[in-house]
């Protein structure tokens, strides 16, 4: 049996006293040697080097579903005084339901806000961290005792998935009502008009609660009573997918971009606008996928193979090469 095998030996072997060791050879061995060492270095950096690949496509289910708005929001007035109202391009206009958002009553406080300065940098995306993040548990700021100065929006709506407005008014300000938030005068202990807020979550789309988006935790104070508040977000849908992961790697969410502009409005400075809260958002018609994935073990052992056979076969053509053109060197030299 054994024997048989044996026919089938596709590596010849030549016996010892056959063989002939040049300096050639040698010269050669150790230069291979070395190319090697460092073409299996890199090869190996790269397999242990995570890679992120960005894909951009077109977003099919544009327009057709519909995208959820989460938000929690403390703002420093009373909850009775203060209107929610959601409005979108397709012309639908829906006064937030009771039902949608959750209205307290808390103290105003600034207690885990991060400064908009010492926030984390994004910049580094890491697609491990992020979809981590997502499955984390979130910790909710606590409520401070005190008097209840403040009004604390906390919920979600389902919008169109197209362009819109989220605002956060005053009764009778912007919009008709039957009662008209006096401007400045103190209603129980929050003053009538004061859009100072704190936002502790704003996001679009499924909500991973420790995903930390743009706007999380940061605060604006309102110089005055007659405060504007605008917000214009961009909205990427995005995915992530991990794929060291094998259970729950896929994330999809939605990042956004954000520029904010403030001003007082009214007859002290001639500007015009109505105080609020004013988030306008668009949703960007292609998807994001970031892909984080590392190659395989086996790609990598094949790749080895690869180098170790190509090097070991070209250098031994080379060395067959210039032995040839050294033979007819001699020949021709005597
Ligand atoms: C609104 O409330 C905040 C926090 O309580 C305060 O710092 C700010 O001065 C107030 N603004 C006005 C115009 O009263």
């Amino acid at each position: 049996m054994f024997k048989s095998i044996t026919r089938f030996d596709a590596f010849p072997k030549i016996d010892k006293n056959m063989q002939k060791s040049t300096g050639l050879g040698g010269l050669l061995t150790l230069l291979v040697a070395f190319g090697l060492f460092f073409l299996v270095l890199t090869e190996f950096g790269q397999y242990i080097h995570i890679a992120q690949k960005y894909e951009f496509l077109v977003d099919r289910t544009a327009g057709e579903s519909t995208v959820s708005i989460n938000a929690d929001l403390t703002i420093a007035m009373a909850c009775d005084n203060l209107r929610i109202d959601v409005l979108d391009v397709a012309g639908s206009s829906i006064h937030a339901k009771a039902n949608d958002f959750s209205k307290t009553p808390v103290k105003f406080h600034t207690v885990g806000l991060v400064p908009v300065g010492e926030r984390k940098s994004k910049s580094k995306l890491d697609v491990h961290r992020i979809v981590a993040e997502a499955q984390r548990k979130h910790r909710e700021h606590a409520d401070l005792k005190g008097p209840l100065d403040a009004c604390r929006i906390k919920g979600h709506i389902n919008v169109n998935k197209v362009a819109g407005m989220f605002h956060i008014t005053a009764l009778g300000h912007g919009y008709l009502d039957s009662k008209h938030v006096a401007h400045e005068v103190l209603t129980s202990n929050a003053p009538a008009m004061n859009f100072t807020h704190r936002v502790d979550k704003l996001s679009f789309g499924i909500d991973y609660p420790g995903l930390v988006n743009p706007l999380d935790s940061s605060l604006e104070i309102a110089d005055g009573n007659f405060e504007m508040f605008q917000y214009f977000m961009s909205i990427v849908p995005t995915i992530y997918v991990d794929k060291r992961r094998t259970f729950g790697s896929v994330v999809l969410t939605n990042q956004y971009a954000v520029t904010d502009y403030k001003k007082i409005v009214g007859h002290e400075t001639r500007e015009a606008g109505i105080p609020g809260i004013f988030m306008k958002y668009e949703i960007e018609p292609i998807v994001v996928r970031v892909t984080e994935s590392r190659a395989s073990f086996m790609h990598f052992l094949t790749r080895l193979c690869g180098i170790t056979g190509g090097i070991y076969v070209t250098v031994g053509l080379m060395n067959n090469l210039i032995q040839f053109f050294m033979n007819i060197y001699e020949k021709y030299s005597k």
